[in-house]
């Protein structure tokens, strides 16, 4: 299997125009957060957030395959004592462009900014906001299964009686539950609450999400060999994460020095990617194939 990871410098608007329709099974981004980093790559006011956003996303929808999905990574700011809506009027704005707004991840940062605010708490959490095209798309639950952990021991021990029948909730909500169904098992579905230390430092980007969070839509919505779109690729977190994973990726960001950045972690990705396989592979035979891969390795193309 071959896969690549390419770098497009450019607005996202412009440079999908070069690619056809459905060519990508998911879009994982976090795009500029209105009115955030002036200095560095500009901010969108708040009030012209969700026409400008529309105008991308009309091309995110355009290149993304009916068994898609698109994983947006976005929260609002706080202004003048609350919060601003944005995010809420871009939420109901997609929808009237044709998106499903199947699911709303919540990304729980482990490691939040400090701070004291007189009229609200530490801010832990960021949305990440699941818009597929149809009903029907591609979602592997069991590869982001999480180990039962201790509860299961201590509570599967001793199953009273209704725990071993369906036991229909009492508040007369129509849900229900058996515990035995759980007896013997080590992994469980995981919930939509996704816990992640932040990890900017190092990276030289003001705003990267860690590589975990990438990793985990990747995993749960694409296959081996699947193509991956970040549409404001920023350091490349998304294209580390997809050519770790056996997926190809494009990502595209306006700024050069991002790009730069981007190019120089697809690269140090492959070149990983391809020492690991030269640890396993030591005969001659494969020595060879492996420095046919190192070749490949400095544009961002690897033979898996
Ligand atoms: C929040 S950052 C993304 C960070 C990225 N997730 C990472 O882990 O490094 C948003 C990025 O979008 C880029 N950007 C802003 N407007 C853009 C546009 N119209 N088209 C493409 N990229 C854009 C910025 O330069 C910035 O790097």
């Amino acid at each position: 299997m071959n896969i690549e990871a390419r770098v497009l410098q450019g607005d996202c608007l412009d440079v999908l125009k070069q690619f056809d329709d459905q060519s990508f099974d998911l879009i994982v981004t976090s795009p500029p957060y209105a009115d955030r980093r002036k200095s560095t790559y500009g901010g969108i006011h708040p009030a012209q957030y969700v026409e400008w956003f529309l105008e991308r996303s009309a091309q995110f929808l355009r290149v993304l395959k009916p068994s898609g999905s698109f994983v947006l990574n976005i929260k609002e700011k706080s202004e003048n004592g609350e919060r601003h809506t944005y995010v809420i009027e871009l939420i109901l704005a997609l929808r009237k462009q044709g998106w499903l707004w199947v699911e709303e991840y919540i990304w729980h940062k482990r490691n939040c900014y400090p701070g004291k605010w007189p009229n609200r708490f530490r801010d832990a959490w960021e949305r990440c906001l699941h818009f597929t095209k149809s009903k029907k798309f591609k979602m592997n639950q069991e590869a982001v299964m999480v180990p039962m952990g201790d509860w299961a021991k201590t509570r599967l021990r001793k199953l009273g009686k209704n725990d071993v029948v369906r036991f229909n909730s009492q508040v007369g909500s129509g849900f229900g539950k058996n515990i035995a169904n759980w007896h013997n098992r080590s992994m469980a579905y995981p919930t939509n609450v996704l816990t992640f230390a932040t990890e900017c430092a190092n990276k030289g980007h003001p705003a990267a999400f860690p590589k975990a969070l990438p990793e985990w839509f990747i995993k749960l919505f694409t296959d081996p060999g699947d193509w991956v779109l970040d549409p404001f690729v920023g350091s490349g977190t998304t294209l580390e994460a997809a050519l770790a994973l056996g997926r190809s990726a494009v990502g595209i960001d306006i700024m050069p020095e991002y790009c730069a950045l981007a190019q120089q972690a697809v690269t140090t990705q492959c070149l990983t990617m391809c020492a690991n396989f030269a640890a396993t592979e030591l005969n001659h035979e494969r020595h060879q194939v492996w420095h046919r891969r190192l070749a490949r390795a400095d544009c961002g193309r690897l033979h898996l």
